[in-house]
């Protein structure tokens, strides 16, 4: 039984006291009764600090939206996987589709990120997700294929792996797929996977979903066979909201 990972990704928001305020709230609503579901915050590099020190001895996971892939040198505006574990981070998101989009992250760039947070030990939450354009074009499945196989590329262990798919289109749109539309391509997903890895490997991936996850449409999203958690932007940004997504999936 895959245990759900839901995670909030803080984006761009949250000076440092705000974020510090914001774990504190949700921590105070957890507690610590969560032990069916595993938590992870993501807030801006800025902050990584301050929200580790309020979640330290706690179950929630600290997360970094993003890493570089290179050890260290001449990277400037860049942070290495060792600089975000020094922090306190288990998890990093790679290849988010506003990393994609906006700064020009392709899934050989994925590739190198995904292969290096899993040498430093770290887990990563893999993101992909088709454009409104190629989902109306019908080419969803392969554009979710590709986005899986090139991202793995000589990823021998997938332990430490989450995939995110999040469709473009629901992202911050107030559109989310509906359960059936997501389990339709989180199905094909774990097919993707079972080709590449095995029966056994493709069963104990969990495949996070996200775009537009709100309390409202968490449990029904979660109760669908291949959907193992959700990775929350906007309603992270509320403990209440946050806390009842959380609580749907646990
Ligand atoms: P929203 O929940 O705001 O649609 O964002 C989803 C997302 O991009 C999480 O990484």
């Amino acid at each position: 039984m895959r245990k759900k990972i839901v995670v909030g990704n803080w984006k761009m928001n949250k000076a440092v006291a705000e974020a510090g305020e914001l774990a504190s709230a949700i921590l105070g609503q957890l507690g610590h009764g969560f032990v069916d579901c595993e938590v992870g915050i993501a807030p801006a590099f800025p902050s990584l600090t301050e929200v580790g020190k309020v979640i330290e001895g706690s179950d929630i996971r600290l997360v970094a939206q993003n890493c570089h892939y290179e050890d260290d040198g001449a990277y400037t505006g860049e942070v290495s996987v060792r600089m975000l574990e020094s922090l306190g981070c288990t998890y990093i998101i790679a290849g988010h589709s506003e990393r994609r989009q906006y700064f020009g992250e392709t899934n050989r760039t994925v590739n190198l990120k995904v292969r290096k947070a899993l040498a430093e030990g770290m887990q990563v939450i893999m993101c992909i997700g088709e454009t409104l354009e190629e989902r109306e074009s019908g080419i969803t499945a392969n554009i979710v294929t590709t986005q899986v196989r090139e991202g793995l590329e000589s990823v021998s262990d997938l332990g430490g792996v989450v995939i995110a798919y999040e469709p473009v289109w629901a992202i911050g749109t107030g559109k989310t797929a509906t359960p059936e539309q997501a389990e339709e391509v989180h199905a094909s997903i774990r097919e993707t996977v079972r080709s590449m890895y095995g029966e056994a490997v493709a069963e104990e991936l969990r495949i996070q979903y996200g775009g537009s996850v709100k309390p409202s449409n968490a449990a029904e999203l979660f109760a669908m066979p291949n959907i193992d958690g959700g990775l929350i932007g906007g309603a992270s940004l509320k403990a209440d909201d946050f806390v009842a997504i959380v609580r749907a999936a646990g």
